[in-house]
């Protein structure tokens, strides 16, 4: 028996090494026949498993497109992506085009649990109809549950293993399943009543973090017209040790969950005759950061009596955010494409980004680098900030890393 995962991105493959260190047969399905190949001949596309961790497993791994060998899997993990349409409401599809292709494929007596972030109601009105094409009776002759994926990628002290996992089946039996195989790879289990609880936790996970991101953010746009520097003003209130959690201002949101999970939920509750206000407003703010970026990088050239047009601006970190180079929804590429158009001579400095070809750039070396203003819009662990404040005439700091430094050529957020 083995454990098949469908989908093998930031959620799939960590979780199909996962498995397979902990001496379970994996089958890996994607429909990337790239990716497929690759990690047949044992290369990582994903930057938190390298590629020796792969060839670790490889005897325990098979990885294929042909959905069809998850016939004889014990259970079957969907981890395919979920974003939103260019209306930005859910898009279904590639979750819809995995259901159905299972419905042909799973077997009596199976496990399905979907990982992929979802509105309420996924698993049990979208699934379950789609897989009982198959003439199987969910909760009866397969099992199915709901399973979010809690990955952060980058991070290092929580891992698959020890993150508690919530499972929510749609039976009791189902969870029960369920538990099982997780309990084989995670530390704790948290068993919920339903699917939709266990949907839902997840959205309301991603929304606190948009929301507590939004209200820093705009916090820093009012700090900055009272002059009062929001980095104490956080420090300051972090100091108190209950009934405040600390969240940083910064460019904008990015990745796959913040700027698009929590409009999964806003487009299931109208449904429910609900405005889900405090989701539209955090995103509203959140997606206005990187215009007031763009205001506090003309006001730091200003002062060096120079216009964006003709200016050289190199641009320190563009993924979304420090330690990976996932560049999805990130605030530097909006950043980027602000300054472009406006006639700024744009360079950038990642050392997990090789290139941007849609913006015609190649990473550049740090040592060395002219500008005219130096950004840091993203931080990474062990970018040297010091020589970039130090080498460059002006360094505008989103991020508040170069606080210590003291240098009276840095402003920041
Ligand atoms: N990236 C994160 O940090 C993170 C964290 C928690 C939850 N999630 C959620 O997990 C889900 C997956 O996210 P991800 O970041 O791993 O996405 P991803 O794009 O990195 O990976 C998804 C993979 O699924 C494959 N795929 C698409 N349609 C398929 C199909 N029909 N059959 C088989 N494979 C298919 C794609 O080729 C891709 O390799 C999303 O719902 C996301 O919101 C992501």
């Amino acid at each position: 028996m083995s454990i098949g995962i469908v989908g093998l991105g930031y959620v799939g493959l960590p979780l199909a090494v996962a498995f397979a260190e902990a001496g379970e047969d994996v089958i890996g399905v994607d429909v990337d026949p790239g990716k497929v190949q690759g990690l047949r001949s044992g290369v990582s596309h994903i930057e938190d498993i390298p590629s020796e961790r792969v060839a670790a497993v490889q005897e325990r791994m098979e990885f294929t497109t042909r959905a069809v060998d998850l016939h004889g899997a014990e259970a079957i993990l969907i981890c395919v992506p979920t974003p939103l349409n260019r209306n930005r409401e859910p898009d279904l599809g590639p979750l819809l085009g995995a259901a159905r292709t299972l419905a042909g494929v799973i077997a009596r007596g199976q496990l399905v649990v979907l990982e992929s972030t979802t509105f309420p109601g996924t698993t049990r009105d979208h699934l379950v109809p789609l897989l009982e094409e198959s003439g199987l009776v969910a909760g009866e002759d397969f099992a199915l549950a709901f399973s979010p994926e809690r990955v952060d990628p980058g991070r290092t002290d929580y891992t698959l293993a020890n993150t508690p996992k919530i499972v929510g089946g749609l039976t009791p039996s189902c969870t029960e399943r369920a538990l099982d195989v997780y309990g084989r790879v995670c530390g704790t289990l948290v068993p919920v009543s339903t699917p939709e609880v266990a949907e839902m936790a997840k959205l309301l996970e991603n929304i606190f973090r948009s929301v507590n991101i939004a209200l820093v953010n705009e916090l820093a746009i009012l700090a900055d017209r009272m002059k009062i520097d929001i980095w104490e003003v956080v420090d300051a209130a972090s100091s108190k040790p209950f009934g405040f959690m600390r969240f940083e201002p910064g460019p904008g949101m990015g990745g796959h969950c913040l700027p698009v999970d929590p409009f999964y939920l806003t487009w299931k509750a109208r449904e429910y005759d609900m405005v889900t206000e405090f989701i539209e407003l955090a995103g509203k703010v959140n997606k206005q950061m990187p215009y007031f970026c763009l205001e506090k990088i003309e006001r730091a050239l200003n002062e060096a009596g120079k216009p964006v047009k003709g200016s050289r601006v190199l641009i320190s970190g563009v993924a979304y955010k420090g330690g990976v180079g996932d560049l999805r929804e990130s605030p530097a590429l909006k950043i980027i494409e602000l300054l472009q158009e406006r006639g700024g001579d744009v360079a950038y400095h990642d050392p997990h980004v090789p290139e941007l070809p849609a913006h015609g750039l190649r990473n550049v070396e740090l040592a060395g680098a002219e500008c005219d203003l130096a950004v840091i819009v993203t931080a990474h662990p062990g970018v040297d900030h010091g020589l970039l404040v130090t080498q460059s005439p002006a360094v505008l700091d989103l991020r508040g890393v170069t606080r210590s430094l003291d240098a009276d050529t840095v402003t920041q957020l």
